[in-house]
């Protein structure tokens, strides 16, 4: 593939300039943001445990930083990159360099914009290899391929972004997803391009699936074919051989597939569409498709095989691909009990707005929160305000339970319940501790499912269910053997997720809804947690040369 870095062992200095690159799609051409040109950006090649150099130069016209999706970053938050969360973004003409620390993560995990939403255009895979002379826990891929999952409109994405912060209603939908930045057979003008797969027959393939969509939670599958999931977020899984996958936003999943089925036809079409469950909320209703195609197979037939996919509101079908993920590695560390519970709604609302002419239900403005607290981002950043003791950006007021207990999922919910406060607030963990965070959606203004990522972390997702937590009888049900172990989990449409970490990661850590919509209305917090003792318990020191607001 020509969008490929190789990283030696240790330390390099990678290059990403960040510029405005033409390119055409679905019949039209538009200016997007990229890096160094290439839509998707550059995949990085790292080895298990490496520590590498980004440098990011801003040549684009907006303020823009970079987050490394899934790498832990021990100690190092300073290069986290969330805007105005552990940075103030660089500006057009200014530079950073990245410092990006890895540790135990392996398989596939990105990197993508965290500032406005140029994540849609400014994303790239990570490839994580085994250390030397140490191997994959399954049979070795003779080929290993990024595939990302993207989501394309005609409109200007920053335009897209300022029409729908000042109507106060719903984004405009996209016009198509993307296989590595190609919609696909099935759009206008996107045959010639679409995204091929060449395969010979006999060999195995790892597939590095990343969803990089801005707003949609995606199935995949591939006709005739089987995928056999080994790892998922930077993380081992047991072998699960599959029909179908579910990924959202944010995660990733490393998917073996045996090149051995080919009959008389040489093609067969990966295909995504939206998994979406919520009545009455308009999405992207398209399917993308590449060609899985056999190199030493004859075409006899025109068009590729079409797999079947999930329906677009099949929560079983979602839930059960979800359910059946179990991680490899033995648990880290005893998941027996825990020190600290952090019980949080996380929910649509709506905010009053003048004349009730915004463009939510009833004129109001559409919000979302986490314990009813919209989170409003802060002019600088937490960590700088955090590190020098400054006064005035940031309270510490997350509250650790829902500030009001109603029936979070039942339907004819009281208006009043709708509007949340709006406030910059974080929750400060001890060094150390062993937190339970348990994600409770609600139904107010509309249930539905929402990709939960934290940064600086995995996390084991102990148990998931629909309706209320129970916290007598959920726990009983927990998997506290092989759960598995992610950045970013599915909390059900009108139901509950229960994760668990070791807070061992000292720093300022983002937490957040990975549907970008939601981010932009507020469904998040930040995790500050504490130094420890030792000089090893605590964050490194600052860098110089920090961007300014
Ligand atoms: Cu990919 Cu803050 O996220
Ligand atoms: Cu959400």
């Amino acid at each position: 593939m020509k969008c490929r870095l190789m990283l030696p062992i240790d330390s390099f200095i990678a290059m990403f300039m960040v510029k405005e690159t033409s390119y055409t799609r679905l019949c039209a051409k538009k200016d997007i943001l990229t890096v160094n040109g290439q839509f998707p950006g550059p995949t990085l090649h790292v080895r298990k445990g490496d520590t590498i150099y980004v440098k990011v130069h801003n040549n684009g016209r907006y303020n823009i930083t970079i987050h490394w999706h899934g790498v832990k970053q021990p100690r190092n938050p300073w290069s986290d990159g969330p805007a105005y969360i552990t940075q103030c973004p660089i500006q057009p003409g200014h530079s950073f360099n990245y410092k990006i620390i890895f540790s135990m993560e392996v398989g596939t995990l990105w990197w993508h914009a965290h500032s406005d939403w140029s994540r849609a255009t400014v994303h790239g895979a990570i490839i994580v290899h085994p250390k030397r002379h140490t191997k994959y826990p399954f049979p070795t891929p003779h080929e290993e391929v990024p595939i990302i999952f993207g989501e394309w409109w005609k409109e200007d994405i920053m335009r897209v972004l300022r029409e729908f912060a000042e109507s106060g209603g719903v984004p405009k939908i996209s016009d198509a997803y993307t296989i590595n930045g190609q919609p696909g057979d099935f759009y206008p003008c996107s045959s010639k391009d679409t995204f091929k797969l060449n395969v010979t027959y006999g060999k195995r393939y790892l597939l590095h699936m990343i969803n990089a969509a801005m707003n949609e939670n995606l199935f995949i599958s591939i006709a005739n074919h089987s995928l056999t999931v080994v790892g998922a977020d930077g993380s081992y899984t047991k072998p699960l051989t599959t029909n179908y996958v579910l990924i959202s936003p944010g995660q990733t999943l490393d998917c073996l597939l045996e090149a051995k089925h080919a009959s008389t036809r040489g093609r067969y079409y990966m295909a995504a569409r939206a998994y979406s469950s919520a009545t009455n909320i308009a999405f992207d209703n398209t399917t993308t498709t590449a060609i899985l195609q056999y190199a030493d197979h004859p075409v006899t037939t025109t068009s590729p095989l079409v797999p079947s996919l999930p329906c677009y509101n099949d929560t079983t079908a979602a839930f059960d691909f979800v359910g059946r993920l179990r991680s490899l590695d033995p648990v880290l560390f005893s998941l027996n009990t825990f020190d600290t519970q952090i019980y949080s709604t996380v929910s649509l609302n709506t905010l009053p707005c003048q004349n009730r002419s915004c463009a939510g239900p009833n004129g109001t403005r559409l919000a979302a929160s986490m314990n009813n607290i919209s989170f409003v981002s802060p002019q600088s950043d937490i960590l700088e305000a955090y590190y020098d003791h400054i006064k005035g950006v940031f309270g510490t007021r997350f509250p650790r339970v829902p500030p009001l207990f109603y029936n979070f999922t039942g339907s004819n919910l009281p208006l009043i319940l709708r509007t949340p406060k709006r406030a910059t607030e974080v929750r400060v963990i001890e060094y150390g501790s062993i937190v339970e965070v348990v994600f409770q959606g609600t139904a107010l203004v509309v249930g539905l499912d929402h990709p939960m990522h934290l940064h600086g972390f995995n996390f084991y997702i102990l148990g998931w269910g629909f309706g209320n937590f129970d916290r007598y009888k959920d726990p009983l049900k927990y998997n506290l053997v092989d759960p598995p172990y992610r950045n970013t989990v599915l909390v059900p449409i009108n139901g509950w997720a229960a994760i668990r970490f070791k807070a061992v990661n000292p720093g300022v850590w983002f937490l957040h809804c990975h549907l970008e919509r939601h981010i932009t209305w507020g469904m998040e917090t930040v995790f500050i947690v504490k130094d420890g003792n030792r000089t090893e318990e605590r964050m490194l020191p600052r860098p110089l040369n920090m961007p300014r607001c």
